[in-house]
């Protein structure tokens, strides 16, 4: 009886420190630090909703980028290469080490996915190309959730490609290019988010953990070796997002407007009539095309 009244006291010592270590922990936002196995709890760890509530413009123009649909708008070519890239032509199992290939890019939280996790998810990419029906809808709809998130530029790709320089990667830390704080989240200021070399660790040739190449696109070479060889200076982020207050829309091929602003078009027309006996009118047009973009287009 006296044991568990000291039990008691002690416990109620103790009570208003611990609840006073939550409330200054609470609120503020967590992110997994292991392997997640369950589809559901990855999706919401990494889900942009999650910044939403407090960000809304930018989830809006998120939104509308092609980085919310990284996996539906690649399906494809994805699932190729899993059913016939790694099986046929290298002879190899599709493991989590093949997956990772591919999207690392497409869906840089991949890395927290479990072996057999890595493996649903590849398997909702073919079921989304190959099967039929309900199947094939269900797989699609999984896909929807999956998608280069805020958390997948403001905190797995800050240091990805040259963590020797760039530093560790604290998961709990969203990182700006500003000086923005908050009582909602760690922030921290990471000037890489202003640099092409940030956009470029996508856009270009991807060098595998085990050392193998893949070319998704290559783009950014172009703009290394035509743009900036030839004296061009803009960052991709001032084209397509400082301009025009594109934001994070950052708009590409599939946006008229922007693909109208890399197109120079000139025409020169020149009236003159021919024939022989009879006079015909008749004009002369010469088309000049160029290319106002950072880079070789279209690219994919
Ligand atoms: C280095 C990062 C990176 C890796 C690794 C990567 N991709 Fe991509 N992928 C991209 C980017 C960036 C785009 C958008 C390119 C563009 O629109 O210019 C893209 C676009 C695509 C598209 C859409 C092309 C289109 O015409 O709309 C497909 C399909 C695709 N990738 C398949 C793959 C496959 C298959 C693999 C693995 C073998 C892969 N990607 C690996 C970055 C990557
Ligand atoms: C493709 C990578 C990418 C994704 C995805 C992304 N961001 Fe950003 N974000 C950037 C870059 C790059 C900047 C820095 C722009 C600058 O100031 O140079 C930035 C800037 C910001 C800023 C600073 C203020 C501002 O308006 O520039 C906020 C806040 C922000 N992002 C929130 C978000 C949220 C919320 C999401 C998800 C809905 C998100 N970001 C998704 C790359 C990304
Ligand atoms: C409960 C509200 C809340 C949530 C949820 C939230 N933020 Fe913030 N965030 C803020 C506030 C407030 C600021 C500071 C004011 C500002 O700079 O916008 C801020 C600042 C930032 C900045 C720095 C902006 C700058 O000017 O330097 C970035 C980047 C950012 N948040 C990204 C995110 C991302 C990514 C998520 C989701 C993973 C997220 N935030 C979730 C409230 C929130
Ligand atoms: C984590 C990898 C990653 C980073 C970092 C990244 N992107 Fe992307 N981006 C992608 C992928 C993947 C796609 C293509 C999605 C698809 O079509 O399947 C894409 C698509 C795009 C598109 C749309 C292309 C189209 O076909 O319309 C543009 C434009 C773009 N990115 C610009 C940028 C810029 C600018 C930055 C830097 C601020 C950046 N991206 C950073 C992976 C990335
Ligand atoms: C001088 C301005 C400028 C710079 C710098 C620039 N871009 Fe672009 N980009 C454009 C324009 C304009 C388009 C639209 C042209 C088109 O797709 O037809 C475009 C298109 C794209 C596309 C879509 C390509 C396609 O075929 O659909 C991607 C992806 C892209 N840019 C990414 C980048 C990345 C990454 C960088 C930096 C390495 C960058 N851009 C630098 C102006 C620029």
């Amino acid at each position: 009886m006296r044991l568990k009244f000291l039990i008691f006291l002690i416990f109620l010592f103790f009570l208003p420190i611990s609840l006073s270590f939550a409330s200054s922990e609470e609120g503020k936002l967590t992110f997994p630090t292991g392997p997640i196995d369950d589809f559901e709890t990855f999706v919401k760890a990494f889900d942009s909703m999650r910044c939403a509530e407090c960000h809304q413009d930018i989830y809006e123009e998120w939104k509308e980028s092609y980085h919310s649909r990284s996996m539906v708008s690649s399906i494809k070519g994805i699932a190729n290469f899993f059913t016939v890239g790694v099986p046929k032509e290298w002879e190899k199992q599709l493991d989590k080490k093949e997956i990772i290939k591919c999207l690392d890019c497409h869906l840089p939280q991949i890395k927290f996915a479990s072996e057999r996790l890595a493996r649903e998810i590849a398997d909702y990419m073919i079921k989304a190309k190959l099967a039929k029906g309900k199947e094939k809808d269900e797989a699609i709809a999984r896909l929807k959730k999956l998608n280069l998130s805020c958390y997948g530029c403001h905190n797995i790709k800050i240091a990805a490609t040259a963590p020797g320089i760039t530093g560790h990667i604290e998961p709990n830390v969203i990182y700006t290019a500003g000086e923005g704080e908050s009582d909602a989240h760690e922030t921290e200021h990471a000037p890489i988010l202003k640099r092409s070399f940030f956009c470029i660790q996508c856009h270009g040739v991807y060098i595998a953990p085990d050392g193998e190449s893949t070319y998704c696109n290559t783009l950014s070479g172009s703009y290394v070796h035509s743009y900036l060889g030839r004296g061009g200076r803009k960052t991709c982020q001032e084209c397509h997002m400082y301009r025009k207050d594109r934001g994070h829309r950052m708009p590409g091929g599939h946006d008229l407007e922007i693909v109208k602003e890399g197109i120079d078009f000139q025409a020169e027309i020149k009236p003159f009539r021919y024939g022989v006996g009879k006079w015909v009118p008749a004009v002369n047009v010469e088309v000049f095309l160029g290319n106002k973009a950072g880079h070789r287009i279209p690219d994919g």
